[in-house]
């Protein structure tokens, strides 16, 4: 009876896969592709969990209002190094992005939802996480690791015996991970990433140009003339911030050298994760890592000539995948495509 209800719900639902990220959400529907990405930001009315008026108040409309919000509206980023620091918020833009993608079906044809998650999370976050998206409209909930659903996402051949090494660098974690046989080989997951990234701009304008700017002007710092090896045509960039001593507004412009200078601390982080994780795997596995190199993706693999940097401190081949924004969301869709053949990489409420 039960399996019978199940399947008349899975007629009249959307099941997705969806990419939970610390600085970007991305659904990905089988047969459709990735049809939602938006950033994990909601506004909010201050002091309230109460979310406003819909469309107006998540994703990027959301984003524009961070940092500049007027006196009675505050925008949330409610996942913080790749977990969820705020669960009422977490749930209400889930609820949202679910919404969407299931469009005007009925309220009763619950989605089955696969989603990624960082590695290195807790039972404790884990159950957090299918917590908010049942309570967001799912009726089943898959979590996959991120790196898997990474390699899956870039048809790598997880499922063989020979090794492959993914990296992949969000907004609050890097993941690394050595992938064969269907499971991670050896992984390690470090709370460093594009965020940390961002800080290092702040911080680094703060010193050198008693100049205070926020986050996203960083973030727009780091994508326009970012890098973490030497370019061909060094860039400039002109940024406003405040004066720290008289509190005025104040341009100032900077080139990409400084840029990646001030870069250098959390991209030698991140490479010294690649390091151990390799140092941990298996000679075997490691001769293939070097025929078939080391894949980058997040949006952390777009930082100019960061697959340079890591080739030559490893001395392994690195490339950036294709389209690396979405190589996790794409994963969950074809995980979706085949959950009986992928079911033993998945976990749910009952196995935890
Ligand atoms: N061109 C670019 N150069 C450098 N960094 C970039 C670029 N484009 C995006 N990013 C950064 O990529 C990060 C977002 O990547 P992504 O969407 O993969 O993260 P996420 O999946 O939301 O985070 P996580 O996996 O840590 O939870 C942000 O820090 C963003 O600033
Ligand atoms: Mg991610």
């Amino acid at each position: 009876m039960f399996r019978f209800l199940d399947r008349m719900a899975g007629m009249f639902s959307v099941d997705m896969g969806i990419d939970l990220g610390t600085a970007n959400t991305l659904v990905c529907v089988p047969g459709r592709g990735v049809i939602l990405s938006e950033p994990s930001v909601v506004a909010v009315r201050k002091g309230t969990n109460q979310v406003l008026m819909d469309g107006m108040a998540v994703g990027d409309r959301a984003k524009e209002m961070l940092g500049k919000t007027p006196g009675n509206i505050q925008a949330i980023r409610p996942m913080r190094d790749g977990v969820i620091a705020d669960f009422e918020i977490c749930e209400a833009m889930l609820r949202y992005f679910i919404r969407r993608v299931q469009g005007n079906r009925k309220a009763f044809a619950n989605p089955q939802v696969v989603i990624a998650i960082p590695s290195g999370i807790t039972q404790v976050e884990k159950q957090a996480v299918i917590h908010s998206a049942e309570r967001a409209g799912a009726r089943k909930v898959f979590l996959i690791d991120e790196p898997m659903a990474a390699g899956i996402g870039l048809g790598m051949p997880i499922q063989d015996p020979t090794a492959s090494l993914v990296v992949d660098i969000g907004g609050g974690t890097t993941e690394v991970a050595v992938l064969a046989l269907a499971g991670m080989v050896e992984s390690e997951s470090i709370r460093i990433a594009g965020d940390e990234l961002d800080e290092a701009i702040v911080d680094f304008m703060k010193k050198q140009y008693q100049l205070l700017i926020g986050p996203q002007a960083a973030e727009r710092i780091k994508i326009a003339i970012g890098s973490a090896w030497p370019l061909e045509q060094e860039l400039q960039y002109t940024v406003k911030g405040r004066h720290l001593k008289s509190g005025l507004p104040r341009d100032a412009t900077v080139n990409s050298e400084e840029i990646r200078e001030a870069l250098h601390g959390p991209v030698e982080e991140i490479i010294s994760s690649v390091k151990r994780v390799l140092e941990k795997t298996e000679p075997e596995l490691a001769a293939d890592l070097v025929d078939r190199g080391i894949t980058l993706c997040g949006g952390g693999a777009l930082l100019r000539n960061l697959d340079k940097r890591i080739e030559a401190a490893v001395d392994v081949p690195v490339s950036v995948a294709e389209d690396p924004l979405t190589a996790v969301a794409r994963g969950t869709g074809v995980i979706l495509d085949n959950l009986d053949l992928l079911r033993q990489i998945l976990e749910t409420a009952e196995d935890l």
